[in-house]
């Protein structure tokens, strides 16, 4: 469970701001992976409404899709009904530091966008980092491949414009999300060889509604990043307010597009990739 975001309700609204970016990076990094990747089967961990495992599917031999929220699940069920049907995926209600599944079972397992909700930041070794981490290790064979997509600091300082209008929840959002040099060492620690980082630079998770100047005006615009789920109800409206100051100044544009070229400067977030070391 998320210890900040409510996706009971976020799940009804979820994917009109979100989208699944980077997948070619995705299948570069699964293609690592001791078998080819039109054959292997794939764990989507934190599967959410099902973005990722729908932009995945024709690339892989099958997924197994696990989340903990039955309302997040229940979107990506619909959206892939046919595809279960077929055999071609199968979703699990679950946490992802405890899997229904044997080891060694998975040739890749991906995980988007889901750890930092795992993790409040306040114990600095991250345990409930490399408790999931762990579980990844269990669930893949030697050789397997893990993906772990993430916002590093840099990318929650500079790749989000309207982070500026609430910079406490900047600062919380930042806490909840391990340093990069820890994920590596955690990774490392855990019997996996990382591989180079990678980052997509050309497009935004939220797709066209990031660009949209008053978007953090609505209630149901902010549900699309957690990122509000970490101010209190004064600091979304001292950000409300800035915003509207702005517009009325008529200074907003520039603000936006002097933090928007930061944003493609850095991205918004990145795919850490690691095999599973054969003992
Ligand atoms: C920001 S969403 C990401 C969803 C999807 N991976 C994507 O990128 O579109 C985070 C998801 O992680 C799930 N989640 C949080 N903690 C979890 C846990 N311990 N086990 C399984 N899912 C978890 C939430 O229910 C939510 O669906």
């Amino acid at each position: 469970m998320s210890r900040y975001e409510d996706y009971a309700t976020v799940s009804k609204s979820y994917d009109e701001t979100r989208v699944p970016i980077g997948t070619d990076i995705l299948c570069r990094c699964l293609g690592a992976a001791a078998a080819p990747l039109s054959e292997i089967r794939l764990l989507d961990a934190g599967c959410g409404t099902g973005a990722y495992s729908r932009a995945m599917l024709p690339h892989v031999g099958r997924i197994d899709a696990v989340d903990l929220n039955e309302g997040m699940l229940a979107v990506a069920r619909a959206k892939l009904s046919g595809d279960e049907a077929a055999g071609r995926i199968a979703f699990h209600q679950g946490s992802i530091d405890a899997l229904p599944f044997e080891d060694e079972s998975f040739d890749a397992a991906m995980i988007n966008q889901v750890l930092h909700h795992i993790e409040d930041g306040a114990d600095p070794s991250f345990p409930a980092y490399a408790a999931v981490i762990a579980e990844m290790h269990r669930v893949l064979r030697p050789g397997g491949v893990l993906v772990i997509n993430i916002c590093t600091h840099e990318q929650l300082r500079e790749g989000y414009w309207y982070y500026d209008l609430a910079p406490e929840a900047r600062e919380a959002c930042i806490r909840c999300h391990v340093p990069t040099e820890r994920l590596l060492s955690m990774l490392n620690a855990a019997g996996f060889q990382p591989r180079a980082p990678e980052a997509p630079l050309d497009a935004v998770m939220q797709g066209e509604a990031y660009f949209d100047m008053s978007g953090p005006l609505k209630e149901s615009w902010r549900k699309g990043d957690s990122f509000w789920a970490l101010a209190t109800d004064e600091q979304i409206a001292n950000a409300e307010a800035r915003l509207r100051e702005m517009q009325a100044a008529g200074t907003l544009e520039a603000w936006f597009q002097e933090r928007d070229e930061r944003r493609r400067g850095v991205g918004q977030f990145t795919f850490f990739s690691a095999v599973k070391r054969r003992e």
